[in-house]
């Protein structure tokens, strides 16, 4: 058997590449013809009806609109009620035929139900779930003392997809319709201090291929992998209420680039009205799979030139430490525009503080 794998080890990779090489330009030709096909005869969205988890901000907003632009009926879903309905005023301005809300927390199958039932019996159908929600962390994995934040990272990533998919998909069955997920170019490029962010999103990214092949062609599947887009998660922000906003000062320093979160948002949305299996930006980031695969020390090397640990604080926010002051050194540094000073911060973006209740 040794000997079988040792040469099927040194046949197989060459002999794959060869195949690939000569198929590659064929292989182009159907994509680009399947392409313009499915552009020029894409799904129309005019009344057809969309969910959309973790609306309230950042790509979930932008896509929010991007289907209201397109005549879709419209749920919002996430926990912050008061940002949704400013976000439903703007989606029907913008042309969404009607835009309903509703505050839920995505980890609670409860809630997945009571959002999806409501749906369908206001609307009656389902067409499309958009997934969005997530939670980041910038801390090292070292840094954490309170294991509790664990948990909590992984359900909102990742169960937080789970839940409404499970419950949704019987009425996407019925309307050959599609789930849309946001992985993260970090399901298969893992970047320091993100370690649970980017298990999380390696789960997502796996299930939902799974599912892919167990769904076959009933309920489509669009998993939308991104690098950095400029949002509230990449800026470090904290919506505590209208107004009142918290940034954590180190992220602040940290000059994030990145394409804008409305050129992403129509990305995605004219990806899965195409019916496409992925949507990536920036597409060249592919190319560090090919390292990743047959020259993982270049990326090693690569990455740890680049991303020096020189000019960063080794300490991070708050976040994933349970609220808790990670010592003198390691004390994070807050800055806000919050009338609160210096409140502690969890994990949830949310305060343990007397304000806490006043916010929720
Ligand atoms: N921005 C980037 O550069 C980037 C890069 C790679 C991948 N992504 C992925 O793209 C997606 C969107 O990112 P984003 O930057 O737009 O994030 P964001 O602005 O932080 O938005 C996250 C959304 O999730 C909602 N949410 C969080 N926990 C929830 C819960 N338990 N129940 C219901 N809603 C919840 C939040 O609303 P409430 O707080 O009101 O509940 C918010 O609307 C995420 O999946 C993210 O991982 C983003």
């Amino acid at each position: 058997m040794d000997i079988l794998n040792f040469v099927l080890n040194l046949c197989v990779p060459p002999a794959s590449m060869i195949m690939l090489a000569f198929s590659w330009p064929a292989l182009c030709f159907l994509n680009a013809c399947e392409w313009l096909y499915n552009s020029i005869y894409g799904e129309d969205m005019d009344n057809k009806v969309v969910i959309i988890t973790g609306a309230s901000s950042g790509i979930g907003e932008q896509i929010a609109y991007e289907y209201a632009m397109r005549g879709a009926n419209l749920m919002l879903v996430a926990r912050k009620e008061h940002r949704l309905r400013g976000i439903a005023e703007n989606a029907r301005r913008m042309g969404a035929r009607h835009v309903m809300i509703m505050a839920a927390d995505v980890v609670k199958e409860d809630d997945c139900r009571r959002f999806i039932n409501e749906t369908i019996s206001f609307y009656g159908r389902l067409d499309h779930l958009v997934n969005t929600v997530s939670l980041g962390h910038t801390f090292y994995f070292e840094e954490v003392t309170d294991t509790s934040v664990f948990p909590v990272l992984l359900d909102i990533n990742f169960w937080g997809n789970v839940y409404p998919t499970l419950v949704a998909l019987p009425y996407l069955h019925q309307s050959n319709g599609r789930v849309i997920i946001n992985a993260s170019v970090e399901s298969w490029l893992p970047l320091p201090r993100m370690s649970l962010y980017a298990a999380a999103k390696a789960a997502l990214l796996n299930f939902y291929e799974t599912l892919r092949f167990e769904l076959k062609d009933e309920v489509g599947v669009t998993i939308a992998t991104h690098g950095w887009i400029g949002s509230e998660m990449t800026s470090g922000k904290f919506m505590l209420e209208e107004g009142a906003e918290m940034q954590w000062k180190e992220e602040r320093e940290v000059h994030v680039t990145g394409g804008p979160v409305e050129e992403f948002a129509r990305l995605i949305v004219s990806g899965a009205c195409r019916g496409d299996a992925y949507v990536k930006y920036p597409s060249w980031y592919d190319v560090f799979l090919l390292y990743r695969v047959f020259a993982p020390r270049v990326l090693n090397w690569a990455f740890r030139l680049l991303i020096s640990p020189q000019g960063t604080r080794r300490s991070s926010s708050y976040v994933g430490t349970g609220g808790r002051p990670l010592g003198v050194e390691g004390r994070p540094m807050l800055e806000g525009t919050s009338p609160i000073n210096n409140p502690s911060l969890t994990f949830s973006g949310q305060l343990s503080h007397p304000m806490q209740q006043k916010l929720d």
